[in-house]
């Protein structure tokens, strides 16, 4: 039988009368969903399952899509550039809209998988006219200049759309002629300029993207001087002319021979006419970073600083668990091969290891004997495989849906990374533990699985897998080593993320652990003490040491 505590702490008597009047009361985001890195006065537009697919089929312009995961350090600290590429692509709305979609939640599990995102941050391009066929056109670059670059590569070959040209005038073309294709419904430029495009170059298209803020402009190219000739003008050093409806034309000069300085030329001209661009996007004060309001996670967020490093929560181990079979184990399309041997063996372990309450056995088993006869299956497959087994379960699994030693003092920080840590040194505890119910090295073999097929963290995964490389992750021989070699190898990555943009303040990247939790784990001259390290990991990650604050109710485990 399961002991019911009849004293509860005073703190889990405070979040509990909290949770309760919560309920009661709208979360401000709650329409919107979860935080998002982005918003509309970014130029970014925040998408997801419901209305990804029909921004694509119905924007009649090119999409530029960022797939992230809210928890990947990549992606936060992508986040300030794409913010700063969004906002200047800004001049170029007529033609392109950009959008996020954050894989991180599990409402877009099932965009993300349909569109293939397995690491991000992932950018995608999508044509002007989508119709649903394939999963978009990678650009493999996260620097703003190559992003802009292949974006104005990509709009130019949707030749002749939106009222701009791209192919360069005929050798016979004159003022008549231009003037005549552009006299046309719609069509409301007054000017038409003259860039003169050497072969192999791009000055002319990129001056047309940015001159996009003039509709009183359009902008054709010049492949060869000597047609200035037919407009009357000198084809010698000619570069840039103007040309209105009337058939005026007037040669102009630019500062330097860059797209910048021949817009710049144009802008002037138009200026004397008294055309002004459409105004770029308002310098909006930079979002607030919101601390952490709400009464129940301060109450949290108090609690587990005062209870410090030392005490582990069901709560995270339960949250990762809960968000691997929900979102990122499902996120693969097709599971067969070596990564089907990499579900199965994560799902060996949690089936082993897990800290669950009896329906979560159950799940697992089942998960399991489920995936041992089969040779393949796909990530959708896997989804509804959990849900309808929760189902049965009366969806009596997963109780937390909150962080709680993993909580963050501020937004984007900590969450699903630091339960997966949490998670992994559980489980090499647990695993080192009579009746020893996997090999030694089982646990981390399934984590290198996870980082090499599942991890949605991009750098983590890449990371990860060179640092077991590195230190032989393979050749560990017996549980205790198996525990000192993930405890090592987490603080490698604490030592490279120490002061980084992502740190929480309030849980500084330290070497863990720290003397004050521990003194004995390491001597004056900071040596560890292995022996020590290993006898307080086997204490702090123990089952019967977990906290149980955070959890709706203590019920239920064991
Ligand atoms: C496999 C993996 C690889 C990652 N690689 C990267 C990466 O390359 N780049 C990146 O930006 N982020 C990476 N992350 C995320 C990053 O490590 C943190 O999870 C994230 O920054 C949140 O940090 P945190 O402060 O919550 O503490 P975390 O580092 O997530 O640690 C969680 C908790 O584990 C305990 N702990 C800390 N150190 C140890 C230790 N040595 N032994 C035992 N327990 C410990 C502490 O109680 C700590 O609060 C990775 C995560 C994982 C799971
Ligand atoms: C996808 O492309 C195929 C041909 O490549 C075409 O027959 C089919 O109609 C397209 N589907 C959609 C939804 O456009
Ligand atoms: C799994 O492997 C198959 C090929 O065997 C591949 O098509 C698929 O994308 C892989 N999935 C993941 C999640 O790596
Ligand atoms: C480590 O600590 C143990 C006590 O647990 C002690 O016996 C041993 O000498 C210490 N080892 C080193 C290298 O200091």
């Amino acid at each position: 039988m399961i002991p019911i505590r009849n004293s509860l702490p005073f703190a889990t008597l405070l979040l509990l009368l909290l949770l309760a009047t919560a309920k009661a009361r709208a979360r401000p985001n709650e329409a919107t969903g979860e935080a998002s890195l982005y918003d509309e006065a970014d130029n970014v537009i925040n998408a997801d399952t419901n209305t990804l697919r029909n921004h694509l089929a119905t924007v009649p312009k090119g999409k530029l899509v960022q797939f992230i995961n809210i928890f990947c350090g990549d992606c936060q600290r992508f986040a300030p550039t794409f913010k700063d590429v969004a906002r200047d692509l800004y001049k170029w709305q007529r033609v392109l809209s950009i959008y996020a979609v954050d894989c991180a939640q599990e409402k877009n599990v099932q965009i993300c998988r349909d569109f293939q995102v397995l690491k991000t941050p992932t950018l995608r391009y999508f044509p002007p006219v989508y119709t649903g066929n394939g999963t978009g056109i990678d650009i493999p670059t996260v620097k703003p200049n190559e992003i802009k670059d292949l974006l104005a590569g990509y709009l130019a070959k949707e030749m002749n759309w939106n009222l701009l040209y791209f192919d360069p005038l005929r050798s016979d073309s004159n003022a008549k002629t231009t003037i005549g294709d552009h006299k046309c419904p719609g069509q409301a430029a007054e000017y038409i300029a003259l860039v003169l495009q050497p072969k192999g170059s791009n000055i002319g298209r990129d001056t047309i993207f940015e001159l996009l803020p003039y509709p009183a402009v359009v902008v054709r190219l010049v492949d060869d001087a000597q047609i200035f000739a037919n407009f009357g003008l000198t084809p010698q050093g000619q570069k840039l002319a103007i040309l209105d409806l009337a058939g005026n034309v007037q040669a102009l000069k630019a500062a330097q021979e860059t797209s910048q300085a021949y817009a710049a030329s144009i802008a002037e001209y138009l200026a004397q006419k008294g055309h002004t661009p459409v105004p770029p996007l308002p310098t909006t004060v930079a979002p607030k970073v919101r601390t952490v309001r709400n009464k129940e996670q301060q109450a949290i967020l108090a609690t587990v600083l005062r209870g410090g490093p030392a005490k582990i929560y069901r709560a995270d181990l339960e949250q990762a668990i809960d968000k691997l079979l929900h979102i990122e184990l499902p996120k693969a399309d097709l599971i067969q091969g070596s990564n089907l041997t990499a579900l199965r063996d994560i799902i060996a372990v949690l089936r082993h290891l897990n800290p669950l309450n009896n329906n979560g056995q159950e799940l697992l088993t089942n998960l399991h004997g489920f995936l041992l006869p089969i040779n393949r299956l796909t990530g959708s497959e896997f989804a509804d495989l959990v849900k309808s087994t929760e189902k049965k379960l009366e969806g009596n699994v997963f109780k937390a849906k909150r962080y709680v030693g993993c909580i963050a003092s501020r937004p984007f920080l900590r969450g699903f990374t630091c339960s997966l840590w949490t998670l992994f040194h559980y489980l090499t505890v647990a695993a080192a533990k009579p009746p020893y119910y996997l090999q030694a090295g089982s646990v981390l073999s399934a984590i290198h699985g996870f980082a090499k097929h599942f991890f949605g963290c991009r750098d983590c995964a890449d990371h990860f897998l060179a640092l077991a490389e590195r230190k032989h992750i393979d050749r560990v021989t017996d549980h205790d080593a198996e525990i000192l070699w993930l405890w090592e190898a987490h603080n490698e990555v604490n030592k490279r993320l120490a002061g980084d943009t992502t740190e929480d303040p309030k849980f500084p990247k330290i070497q863990f652990p720290s003397k004050k939790y521990c003194p004995a784990c390491s001597n004056e001259n900071s040596h560890w003490n292995r022996t020590e390290v290993l006898k307080y990991l086997k204490i702090i990650y123990d089952n019967k040491n977990l906290s149980p604050y955070g959890l709706p109710t203590t019920r239920g485990y064991p």
